[in-house]
This record gives structure tokens, sequence and C-alpha cells, in this order.
């Protein structure tokens, strides 16, 4: 049984020891301050942020659905701390695509999660439950695809991108993906049909611009 170190303390850290637990591992949550630490109520082992360094054979995952706030953990502790992926045992996958997120890190994919084949996928980056990722996306370091939702074949999503709960991404085309920008949000439910641009809220459909800017990600 291995120790799998989960940075964060919300439900969606404890969704992530689900997926420890599920492959046999022992879930060891890691937070931030005393604060956080004396109110611990979860029957998992807990450790401090500040105590890390006196653990020995911890491999290390991220529990942070916040794409911005997961990078900067993970440029944090990148260099010093082995960050396994976690990849559900219900989680299916096409020819080869398996062995392409094997040689990555950091990767956390849910259960019910249906990746085709020909996908890139970056270092970080989270699909929640039920989600499904179709042939020959690429797909950036620190991107969060939300619950159920569905990316075609041929798209792009961009380093940070946060894909909301149940939303959908049409194909893009073979010699022009469909691109999702850096730091792009796509509410719950939209229906992208077209490139959104970086660092801007899409909601809707078909998904349209709602304002310029980024989304804090509760929980
Ligand atoms: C799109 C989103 C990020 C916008 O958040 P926000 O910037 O705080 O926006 P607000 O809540 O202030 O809403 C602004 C307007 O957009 C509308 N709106 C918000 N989200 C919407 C959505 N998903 N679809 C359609 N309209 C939406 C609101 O009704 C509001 O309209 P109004 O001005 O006519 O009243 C957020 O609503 C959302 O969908 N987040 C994704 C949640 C999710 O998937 N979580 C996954 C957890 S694992």
């Amino acid at each position: 049984m291995r120790r799998i170190g989960i940075f964060g303390s919300s439900g969606f850290a404890r969704e992530v020891a689900d997926i420890v637990t599920a492959l046999g591992h022992k879930p060891l949550f890691v937070v931030r301050d005393r604060i956080e630490l004396e109110r611990w109520s979860w029957p998992d082992d807990v450790v401090l942020e500040s105590e890390l360094q006196s653990l020995d054979s911890t491999e290390f995952t991220i529990g942070v659905g916040d794409n911005r706030v997961r990078e900067r953990i993970a440029t944090r502790y990148a260099n010093e701390f082995h960050f396994c992926n976690l990849i559900h045992p219900s989680a299916t996958f096409g020819v080869r695509q398996r062995e392409a997120i094997d040689a990555q890190r950091g990767i956390i994919v849910c259960s019910g999660v249906r990746f085709t084949n020909g996908i890139e996928v970056g270092d970080f980056s989270i699909f929640n439950l039920n989600a499904t990722v179709g042939h020959d996306c690429t797909i950036e370091a620190f991107v969060n695809v939300s619950p159920g939702a569905s990316i075609s074949g041929n798209v792009h999503l961009a380093r940070r991108a946060w894909i909301g709960t149940g939303a959908t991404v049409i194909q893009g085309k073979t010699d022009r993906k469909l691109r999702i920008g850096e730091d792009a949000t796509i509410g719950a439910g939209a229906v992208v049909t077209r490139d959104c641009v970086a660092a801007a809220v899409y909601v809707g459909v078909p998904a349209r611009k709602l304002r310029d800017g980024f989304v804090t990600m509760g929980s």
C-alpha cells in the first residue's frame, strides 16, 4: 500500500481521497496551517505543510480545483516531491491513451471519465466525474474539466482553462482545432461552438462572452 499526500482539505480533496482509496492506497491530507488542522474532522491522516520535509516515501497529488492555486502549489514543490497521476479504476481509455497519460504527472482522472485516443494531456490537469474527451484533443497543463463536461474531438484547451459542469465543446477541425484560451472559463451547461479568447468567461447555448477576467473556484 502506497501513502499518497493530498494537498488541500476541501470537498474536492476528499473526493481525491476516494480515488486514492479505490486504488488501494492510503490518503494523507496536507493542510496549510494550524487553524485548518484544528478544524480537521475527517477520519484519514492529516499533516501540516510545514512538516512535509520530515516525511519519507510519500507521493503527492494536489486536490485543489482552482487552476491557479494548483499551479502555485505545483511550482513551489515540483522539484522537491514526486507528484503521481491518480486514475480512478473505472476511467476508460482508447488505444495507447492510458500510456500517454502515464508519461505525465499530477493528473487526476475521476470515476467514469472516458478518453478516446490521440489526446495530449498536460501535467496537473483534472478530469472530474464522468467527463469525456474525444480524439486528437490537446489539453495543456493545469486545466480543469468539471463533472459531466464533454470535450469533442480536435479541441485545444489552453493552460488553466476551466470547463464547467455539463458544458459541451463541439468538435474542431483536423487542420484547425477549436481553441479555448488560457485561463478562459466556460460556465456550467454552456455549449461552445467557436474559439473562446483567453481570460474571459463564457456562458449559454451557444456560448457567448459574459465578461473578461478570471473566476476563482470555491471549495
Ligand atoms: C459562469 C460562471 C463562472 C459565472 O460566474 P460569475 O462571474 O460569478 O457570474 P454571476 O453568478 O455573477 O452571473 C452573472 C450572470 O450570468 C448568468 N450565469 C451565470 N452562470 C451561468 C451559466 N452557467 N449559464 C448561463 N448563465 C449563467 C447569471 O444568471 C447572471 O445573469 P444576470 O446578470 O442576467 O442575472 C458560473 O456561474 C459557473 O457556471 N461556474 C461553473 C460552476 C461549475 O461548473 N463548477 C464545477 C464544480 S466541480
